[in-house]
């Protein structure tokens, strides 16, 4: 009986193994039913049988662990083996996306401001008309107003006049100086809209707004911070601007920044002589010192507080910075345009 049990134990798997146990050595199994003989044998034949059957018990028990054992740490190796990871493979190449020069040129305004003592401010797109236009000294009568090409929704703001998608930046102006006290040194990009589309235009582009209100602010403080600004971005020093008489609402005096340009290899590069052969100036932004008006609008005493803004295009900026020629294409989502002109983060 015991070599039959120890020779199946030998072969059987998991499941086996305890069918066995259970023949053998269960409550009503073969070893346990010998041993219950026991009681009813003769001294001299207890004698003899006893230790027989009790080592087949211990033999029958030992082997099945044993077996059991042996049966388990196989089938762990198995599964170390088949679940291994080989650390040294190569990772296979997963997508990546890239920075938009939109949101570069962005990050870049903001690092550039930033060492000059500016915070970056935002506001809504979807605006009231007293942000937009009236609180910037452009009542609804005005024919500035008409040259916006504004977006507006069906709807009526707080204000009474009808939302509209912003058409500058320059409502964000409003919202910081009712939002906070003087002195402020903002700038605000985001995205504008206005109902205009061709090469150079899209309905939907991105201005960035400059606004300072402190004490004793001149026009000297705002071409100072222009230029600055202009020669950390275009990574030159032999840049050079031109304040041209304009009108914009909300600035008193207005002007019209240009920036020097020379072609170098047949291509527009800023910087260099602009009186010279080679060069020439083109427009980059509108700005001013703020008029008393608008600063009053915002619940601010003009005789105690002057300032200046500026709003700049900033697709432009990129477009002259990182070569660009069509705007359009700034906004196709073409990843073939994204790979050859976006940045890594
Ligand atoms: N908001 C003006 C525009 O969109 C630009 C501007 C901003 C001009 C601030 C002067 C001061 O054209």
């Amino acid at each position: 009986l015991q070599q039959d049990y120890l020779a199946r134990i030998a072969t059987a798997d998991l499941a086996a193994l305890e069918d066995i146990r259970i023949a053998a050595l269960g409550k009503q199994g073969a070893i346990t039913g010998l041993l219950k003989t026991l009681g009813g044998m003769s001294p001299e034949e207890r004698q003899e049988q006893g230790p027989r059957i009790n080592g087949a018990r211990e033999a029958v028990t030992a082997a099945i662990a044993a077996r059991k054992d042996a049966l388990e740490s196989a089938a762990l190796n198995e599964r170390l083996a088949a679940e291994a990871i080989d650390l040294t493979l190569p990772v296979a190449p997963s997508p990546q996306g890239s920075v938009h020069p939109v949101a570069q040129v962005m990050d870049e305004l903001a690092e550039i401001f930033a060492d000059l003592g500016f915070a970056v401010a935002t506001g809504p797109e979807i605006e009231s008309g007293w942000y937009n236009f009236t609180a910037l000294n452009m009542p609804e009568t005005h024919p500035a107003r008409a040259m916006h090409d504004t977006f507006y929704f069906p709807d009526t703001g707080p204000d009474g006049e009808p939302m509209l998608l912003r058409t500058h930046t320059s409502p964000v102006q409003i919202r910081t100086m009712m939002a906070q006290k003087p002195p402020i040194r903002i700038i605000a990009p985001g995205r504008t809209y206005r109902s205009d589309s061709d090469a150079t235009h899209t309905p939907m582009f991105h201005q960035v707004e400059g606004l300072v209100i402190d004490k004793g602010i001149t026009m000297a403080h705002l071409k100072w911070t222009l230029e600055t600004f202009v020669r950390a971005f275009f990574e030159r020093d032999d840049i050079v601007l031109r304040l041209r008489p304009s009108y914009f609402p909300f600035t008193e005096p207005s002007a019209e920044v240009d920036v020097g340009f020379t072609v170098e290899k047949g291509k527009r590069v800023i910087g260099g002589d602009p009186t010279g052969p080679n060069g020439g100036w083109m427009e980059i932004l509108g700005s001013g010192m703020v008029n008393p008006k608008v600063i009053e609008h915002c619940g601010l005493d003009p005789d105690e507080w002057q300032g200046f803004a500026f709003g700049c295009g900033i697709d432009r900026l990129a477009m002259l910075k990182y070569g660009m020629d069509d705007l359009r294409a700034f906004f196709d989502g073409d990843l073939r345009w994204l790979k050859h002109y976006g940045f890594s983060s």
